[in-house]
């Protein structure tokens, strides 16, 4: 058959039934894809009841508790909130909602759009200033009679970015303007609470969940329905859970990363038209992942251009580089790009917002005098 670009998975599904064979090995990938929230989250029951217990007033139109998730990566605190706010738009009409992944919208202005647009307000082309959305945020809680309830994922972005003042303005607004806000702020940092801004803190007092690591066995029962929703039966042996979960084991019980093994190993399988997950299949999916978790890879997504380049010039670089270095060659356009024009000054902050996404590393070395340190930065 003549392989045209555009083919895809459910080309080599139409060709296996034409083969005779009954089947492929996907019956809903999307089940895989890391934004796809199960109806079920196995070993989570705890923790989506006391979220649920937090939100409850939220389903009769008043405030609920705010609530702080944090965790190591994979854990299940996006899966888990965003899974237990669709249950709750499901169950009443009485709340309005928005979830804001602070990776991407890291800036007050960008927080308060998105959430605007999440409550349905139409935004006019031209830049309304983050004042202007937050009093039509307001206005469609009020007008609508409907609780406001916003997810904040990643939240420790803002304050790395000197933005946490919209979590201010939301903590604030009940006192201000009579809407009550109800946050579920989400990190992987356990101290994140400390670093908020003072007042924002004390007006919503949060409740704390921690999400522990998953275990062997508990990735187990996950990995069990994922892929009896995803695959068809027989097409994911469990020689081949077995396998995703003891990679995802020494990854740090990350379930991000034994779904993603699985999923590869699934598309390998299907690459080759057959119609099981082989082991072979399974180990080749880990060779893909060693290099870069998929937790490294979520961090990558919805850098800016400048982030993106430094991160480049340091992989082409073997040896850590100072910011000094690093100044001249991105402004040389050493990647191959033309030169990135920013200041010394801006290029620091940008190495430190790096630095605490925990994509680069820096190490403080003695200066060649002896005397004074320079600061080495090099990929995480
Ligand atoms: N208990 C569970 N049952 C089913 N799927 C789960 C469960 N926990 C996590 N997952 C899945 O694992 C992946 C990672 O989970 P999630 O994104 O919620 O992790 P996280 O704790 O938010 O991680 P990070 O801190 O890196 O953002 C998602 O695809 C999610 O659907
Ligand atoms: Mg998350």
């Amino acid at each position: 058959m003549p392989s045209n670009l555009f083919s895809r998975a459910a080309d080599s599904e139409r060709a296996n039934s034409e083969r005779g064979n009954e089947r492929g090995i996907f019956k809903n990938e999307d089940a895989l894809h890391p934004e796809f929230i199960p109806d079920s989250l196995p070993c989570r029951e705890e923790e989506l009841k006391a979220l649920a217990a937090c939100l409850e007033p939220l389903a009769d139109g008043s405030a609920g508790e705010s609530v702080f998730l944090h965790g190591p990566p994979g854990t299940g605190k996006t899966a888990s909130a965003r899974f237990v706010a669709r249950s709750l738009q499901e169950y009443s009409q009485k709340t309005v909602q928005a979830y804001v992944n602070c990776w991407h919208d890291s800036t007050r202005q960008a927080v308060l759009s998105a959430t605007a647009r999440a409550f349905g307000e139409a935004l006019p082309r031209r830049g309304l200033a983050s004042d202007e959305f937050f009093s039509r945020i307001i206005q469609n809680a009020r007008n609508t009679k409907r609780a406001p309830l916003v997810v904040l994922d990643e939240f420790d972005r803002l304050a790395h970015a000197g933005q946490d003042s919209v979590l201010y303005d939301f903590a604030r607004a009940g006192e201000t303007s009579g809407v009550a806000f109800t946050l579920i702020l989400i990190s992987n940092d356990a101290l994140a609470l400390r670093r908020l801004d003072e007042r924002a803190l004390s007006s919503l007092r949060p409740h704390s969940m921690e999400f522990e690591r998953y275990s062997p066995l508990e990735l187990k029962k996950i990995l069990g329905e994922r892929a009896a929703t995803a695959f068809f039966e027989g097409a994911c042996p469990k020689s081949v859970i077995a396998l995703c979960i003891a990679f995802a084991a020494k990854k740090n019980g990350d379930a991000r990363v034994a779904l993603r093994a699985l999923y590869d190993a699934g598309k390998r399988a299907e690459r080759r038209g057959a119609q099981e997950i082989s082991e072979n299949d399974a180990r080749q999916a880990f060779g893909g992942q060693e290099e870069r978790t998929a937790s490294q890879e979520k961090r990558l997504v919805g850098l800016t251009d400048v982030e993106k380049e430094i991160i480049a010039v340091l992989r082409k670089s073997k040896a850590p580089l100072s910011s000094g270095d690093l100044y001249e060659k991105l402004a040389a356009g050493v990647s191959g790009k033309d030169g990135v024009g920013l200041s010394e000054r801006s290029l620091r902050d940008y190495l430190n917002l790096l630095v605490t996404k925990r994509l680069l590393v820096v190490e403080d070395v003695a200066g060649e005098s002896g005397r004074g340190k320079t600061r080495l930065f090099r990929l995480a």
